[in-house]
């Protein structure tokens, strides 16, 4: 949600601006702009609309610099127009800011009789105003921002130029991720570790409350309470396989195809961190899952698996409620935190509120030394790799490994499940990515069927028990990326109010493997088709042969009907993207949504 970048070096850095902001453009693609110092000058260019619009707008108007910040935009207060857009200067401070300021109203009013002219809507331009009402009193620019910050209310990261201080850059976070990097070439900043460009070998992350002051060749951590902290810079290398969508046209196509790939690496890794984890999985009484999102459907499939197969209780919560609803957490209970990214605003802050009442703190993330992970007792780190597209795809079936597997050794721990049957499903989940990759081989049919969405305005998707999930996932996936409206039930629930929206030749997908509960989805398929809907079935080879006659189809391969909803994501993925494609969105980056929401 919003991204930042910044930099201080040797050489031009309006290169690295671009390829940093190009590379974090997944978080808010509203507007972007940079702004850079030359000769006591800051030059401000922004533009709304894609990177791509700034990027010909520089392309004509280069410029080169030593030091500035750059910013993408995922717009909050004010429309997504080139006003708006960061970074926002006056002629002695320009700055890059991801999160909120909830005070701002009256900061403006203030500004303002002070004789501050605002040209925005936005919360972020009292900041620069802010900054400079304390360099006008004389103070110099560290003091000055100390003083700024104290004032501001809510969230942020930012990333602070001053006119008359060319040798440093200036950031500061609360609330708000952000991330120091060094090269042999300088210094620089951003939102997440996507954001350093390929030179940078090390990285540091700011602590809450932290500032920094960068030069050139060197840094300087500060604490909340304006003293400096000593602190080293870590080695890092970057994960480098997200940088180019090889031969397919967008970045989610290329995730959703690597997921045989990816799950199998998950399970690998996970079968090795599991087992040492310090946690007494036999004297857990309770378990919550908190997520957002896709991460939250994950969170509703491993209710399942660790009821089922490990016999324990799991509440499960969306985060933007969990944190307000003063949730009851057992004292001798895991609360268990999933995110792909790990820095949902929300899902970080039900943790925090998770912590504090003294709970075991589990958080399984995509992104190693996010937030999450670092605030965590615990974290285990899915091997999906960076994730581009908007929409998760492979992160989530990546969740869902660890997830699987942790129920597993729950299970095992609490001699809740026979030795010949986790044996067995160990030897089920092994088999997955090969399952995966034939449900892949059939991705014409999920094509012709995603086609066929074109023309519709609704659709639907229902399923039982496990396959409940992922029906909820199906409609989120569709919607995110096609626009079309769309929603998931619980195919029992249908009759008590959604089977009104059923009319002739509305699509609605039935997630129907052969488990305990074919037989009744396979009833609720007949009340639809009753009512002239247009039923599409993903089934599997045993389920498949119970289908009535002339019903559309697909048939997934067989597997333990624990382990489904794996694979009915790779299907409900499909069908999503191939609708999108037909219909013509941006598929990578779909509006309004992004992909970090670093926002309440
Ligand atoms: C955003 C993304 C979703 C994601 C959700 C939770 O809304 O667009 O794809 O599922 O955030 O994100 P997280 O990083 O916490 O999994």
């Amino acid at each position: 949600m919003c991204g930042i970048v910044g930099s201080i070096n040797h050489y031009d850095i309006v290169p690295d601006l671009l390829e940093g902001l190009g590379n974090i453009e997944y978080r808010g693609y509203d507007s972007a702009g940079i702004a850079v110092l030359n000769n006591n000058e800051l030059t401000t260019i922004k533009r709304s609309g894609k990177l791509r619009n700034l990027a010909q707008e520089l392309s004509l108007k280069p410029l080169s610099s030593h030091a500035g910040i750059g910013h993408t935009r995922w717009a909050t207060h004010g429309k997504p127009n080139e006003t708006n857009a960061h970074p926002h200067s006056n002629h002695d401070v320009s700055v890059v800011h991801n999160g909120i300021i909830e005070n701002y109203l009256d900061l403006r009013n203030w500004l303002t009789a002070e004789g501050f002219r605002f040209q925005s809507d936005t919360d972020t331009e009292v900041i620069p105003h802010l900054i400079s009402l304390f360099l006008e009193q004389g103070l110099p620019p560290q003091e000055a921002l100390n003083i700024a910050l104290k004032h501001l209310d809510g969230a942020f990261a930012i990333g602070v130029l001053f006119r008359r201080d060319a040798e440093h850059l200036y950031a500061a976070r609360r609330g708000s991720p952000l991330v120091l990097g060094q090269s042999d070439l300088g210094l620089c900043l951003g939102s997440d570790t996507m954001a350093l460009t390929s030179s940078v070998d090390r990285v540091l992350y700011l602590e809450e409350g932290e500032q920094a002051r960068l030069s050139r060749d060197h840094f300087c951590i500060i604490d909340a309470n304006g003293q400096p902290i000593k602190r080293e810079m870590k080695l890092f290398s970057h994960q480098i396989d997200s940088q180019s969508k090889q031969s397919h046209q967008f970045y989610m196509h290329k995730e959703i195809h690597q997921q045989a790939d990816t799950i199998r690496e998950t399970f690998y890794h996970t079968q090795r961190q599991v087992p040492e984890l310090p946690i007494n999985f036999k004297q857990l009484d309770r378990i919550s899952i908190v997520a957002c999102g896709t991460s939250y459907y994950a969170a509703m499939v491993a209710k399942y698996w660790f009821e089922q197969i490990a016999k324990v209780p799991v509440d499960i919560d969306v985060a933007s409620e969990f944190r307000y609803r003063d949730p009851l957490l057992s004292p001798h209970g895991l609360s268990i935190f999933i995110s792909q990214s790990g820095e949902t605003a929300d899902t970080l802050a039900a943790l925090r509120y998770a912590k504090n009442q003294g709970q075991k703190i589990l958080s399984i993330v995509n992104v190693a030394g996010s937030t999450i992970a670092r605030e965590s007792h615990f974290s285990l780190q899915t091997q999906a790799g960076p994730e581009v597209g908007v929409a998760s795809t492979k992160a989530f079936t990546a969740q869902l490994a660890v997830l699987a597997k942790l129920a597993l050794h729950t299970g095992h721990s609490r001699n809740a499940m026979s030795f010949s049957d986790a044996s067995h499903l160990m030897q089920e989940i092994s088999t997955l990515p090969g399952l995966i990759n034939m449900t892949l081989g059939v991705e014409d049919q999920f094509k012709t069927i995603g086609e066929s969405l074109k023309a519709c305005s609704n659709a639907f998707f229902i399923g039982r028990g496990i396959s409940y999930p992922l029906a909820l996932e199906g409609a989120l996936k569709l919607k995110e990326i096609s626009y079309l409206h769309a929603e998931g039930f619980g195919a029992g629930e249908l009759k008590h109010g959604p089977i009104a929206l059923i009319e002739p030749g509305v699509p609605v997908f039935v997630l129907a493997p052969s488990d305990s509960l074919l037989e009744k989805t396979l009833s609720n398929l007949e009340e639809v088709m009753a009512r002239g809907g247009r039923c599409i079935v993903l089934a599997d080879q045993r389920s498949c042969r119970h289908l009535p006659e002339n019903v559309e189809s697909i048939t997934l391969p067989d597997c333990d009907s624990r382990l489904t909803p794996i694979l009915y994501a790779i299907a409900v993925q499909l069908i999503a993207y191939h609708a999108a494609l037909a219909i013509g969105t941006d598929v990578d980056q779909p509006r309004n949504l992004a992909k970090s929401v670093t926002v309440e």
